[in-house]
């Protein structure tokens, strides 16, 4: 979590530092601050809040002309969010600031340690002890202190340092957190993520696990951890700008779930070639490998675990084999079964999530053989797979997603399609058709987005409600679960995903007059089923919205309202069926007035544990 950024250059690193901020307070948003340094001292600007209260207090004490800074956007971990407990942290001497995004874990034995020689702390944060080591290391030569200081670290950390004996220069480091470097014409950049610097390079590259960067306004300089100067190739982004922007829309949430059919036919489209094969582009793995695997692990976390579940249906009934999901967080701890018949599939939106690059290193560590479903490129997970699919989904910035888990999905199930096809345990007309099933997938969604304001609807319907259920069954229930997600993280509305055959063992007794159903009833074979649950519920006083298929004729005789998806197949139905819940939580939260883009407490990025 957390965002940082760093200038330095010919132009004012004030108005610089603060817009980049802006573009990652996605990663977290509770307080700020910026460090500048000039004439050999450094002046520390610092608040509890967003971006716009720092904007504030700066406007309000500040002029200067400094072209040398870093900055943070902070989502706490250690300590309140606190005006003392923000970054940047300045040395008790005042010669090193210092901004932390990720978690040092030996924290209290270092404090402890550097209290002992006579320093002290004034925040409770673990990211303090960085600038004080730093400090105590320093003699003069800045790459040393910080080389010296990151033997004594544990943990994950991506730092930007100055010192005020340097005032021209700025130092990056990183180990498990994400930095790039942005590389301009007379300035140079650090950042957490892309968007931050998009308006001044589109020069970037990533910074590797335990590489040091010197930048000043006309170099950039990388060291490996033996002190040797290497050199990165520079990838071009070619993003529009306006990509990272709201174009218009009052949220990025809304915009991105408009740009599914769009990110969706990006990632499908050119896999697919003129005579309708599949063409995935791998290197390490061989279809003979694909051949060989008995079985299929999904580990992610979140909502890319959700595109998991979904898939683990898909995926066993296409290849006839083991296929199980597991949350990251759990696979990483549980000495799973892996070795190299296994193909762990690992899902990530940022390629950051600290558990699912755990997870992935796990699976490799017993000789899995690793495939990532990737949105970023070139990050930690991308660069650590065997094999990485990129979703081509463009820039996600709202903490809750959307076209990435719709990006996931359809690529997890052109995978599935792959191996099926090479394995024979589907017949060449099945796999025509599905891959034409995943090529429709743009339209239908489009279709979809046409008529909000049904959903609109039902939304100021209930949006005061306190608690929602939704039920489904087989693939509903996989769907289910990522639907509640998206409402309560945005919505603050506790809500849970039930599998309705599992309804009266417990749950139905929390079924009262006027709550909240959702009802997913897209899955035909189990439809009969569905009915009866949704009767369970009603006689209980339950309002049930019921998604159905375009088709379906019964349901409507027992639910209150009806949303359908055009008319589809099974596999599409999966991709179709999210997108009104999205929107249903969407219009609900905007309705409570939610701070939809940066819910409380959440961060898009979670690099920590
Ligand atoms: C929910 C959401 C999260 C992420 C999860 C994994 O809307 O976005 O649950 O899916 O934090 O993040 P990535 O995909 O970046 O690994």
């Amino acid at each position: 979590m957390c965002g940082i950024v760093g200038y330095v250059g010919d132009k004012k690193a004030t108005p610089i530092l603060l817009n980049a901020l802006e573009k990652l307070e996605y990663r977290g948003y509770d307080s700020a601050g910026i460090a500048l340094v000039s004439e050999n001292s450094i002046a520390i600007h610092k608040t509890r809040g967003r971006i716009a209260d720092l904007r504030c207090i700066i406007e309000r004490d500040l002029v200067d002309d400094c072209t040398v800074g870093i900055g943070h956007t902070r989502w706490a971990t250690h300590g309140e969010p606190s005006d003392v407990n923000s970054h940047p942290h300045l040395s008790k001497s005042g010669r090193v600031a210092v901004v932390h995004n990720g978690i040092i874990e030996n924290y209290i034995e270092l404090k402890h340690h550097l209290e002992s020689r006579g320093h002290s702390f004034s925040t409770e944060t673990d990211s303090e002890v960085v600038s004080e080591l730093i400090d105590y290391f320093y003699n003069g030569d800045p790459v040393s202190a910080v080389r010296e200081a990151e033997t004594m670290l544990k943990g994950s950390y991506a730092l930007g340092i100055i010192f005020a004996d340097f005032p021209e220069q700025l130092i990056a480091l990183r180990k498990d957190s994400p930095l790039i470097i942005g590389v301009g014409n007379g300035e140079n950049f650090i950042a957490s993520d892309i968007p931050a610097i998009l308006k001044h390079t589109r020069n970037v590259f990533r910074l590797g696990e335990r590489e040091l960067v010197v930048l000043t306004a006309k170099r950039v300089n990388v060291f490996n951890t033996y002190g040797e100067r290497i050199e990165h190739q520079i990838t071009h982004i070619d993003w529009d700008a306006a990509a990272a922007e709201k174009g218009g829309y009052a949220h990025f949430m809304i915009k991105e779930i408009m740009e599914q059919p769009d990110a969706v036919a990006k990632t499908v489209a050119p896999r697919i070639d003129e005579c309708g094969n599949i063409e995935l582009g791998f290197k390490n793995i061989t279809d003979d490998d694909l051949r060989s695997i008995n079985s299929i692990k999904i580990t992610a976390c979140g909502s890319a675990y959700h595109v998991g579940v979904v898939a683990k249906y898909f995926l066993k009934n296409m290849l006839g084999i083991s296929v199980e999901a597991e949350l990251a967080s759990e696979f990483r701890y549980c000495d799973p079964i892996v070795d190299d018949k296994t193909l762990v599939i690992v899902i990530s939106q940022s390629g950051e999530t600290l558990d699912t690059l755990y997870a992935l290193r796990e699976a490799k560590n017993k000789g899995g053989r690793v495939v990532s479903v990737v949105n970023v490129v070139a990050s930690a997970i991308a660069n650590e797979s065997e094999e990485v699919l990129y979703t081509w989904a463009g820039p996600e910035i709202s903490v809750a997603t959307t076209k990435a888990y719709s990006t996931q999905l359809v690529l997890v199930e052109l995978l599935g399609i792959y191996m099926a096809k090479l394995r024979g345990s589907i017949s060449s007309e099945k796999v025509c058709e599905l891959v034409g099933s995943l090529q429709r997938i743009p339209s239908n969604i489009a279709l979809e987005l046409r008529d909000v304001q049904s959903i609109q609807y039902i939304a100021s319907l209930y949006f005061n409600c306190q608690d929602v259920f939704f039920l489904g069954r087989n693939i509903d229930y996989a769907l289910s679960l990522e639907a509640s997600l998206k409402l309560k993280e945005i919505s603050y509305i506790h809500s849970e995903a039930y599998a309705a055959g599992e309804l009266k063992h417990g749950t139905i007794s929390l079924i009262e007059e006027g709550t909240v159903v959702i009802a997913l009833c897209t899955y035909r074979p189990l439809l009969e089923k569905m009915i009866s649950n949704i009767k369970e519920v009603k006689a209980r006083g339950a309002k049930v919205i019921a998604l159905v298929n375009a088709d379906d004729d019964q349901t409507q005789n027992v639910a209150d309202h009806i949303i359908r998806i055009p008319a589809c197949s099974e596999i599409e139905a999966s991709s179709l069926a999210i997108v009104p819940l999205q929107l249903l939580a969407y219009y609900i939260a905007s309705l409570r007035g939610c701070d939809i883009d940066k819910p409380r407490n959440l961060a898009k990025s979670v690099t920590v544990e």
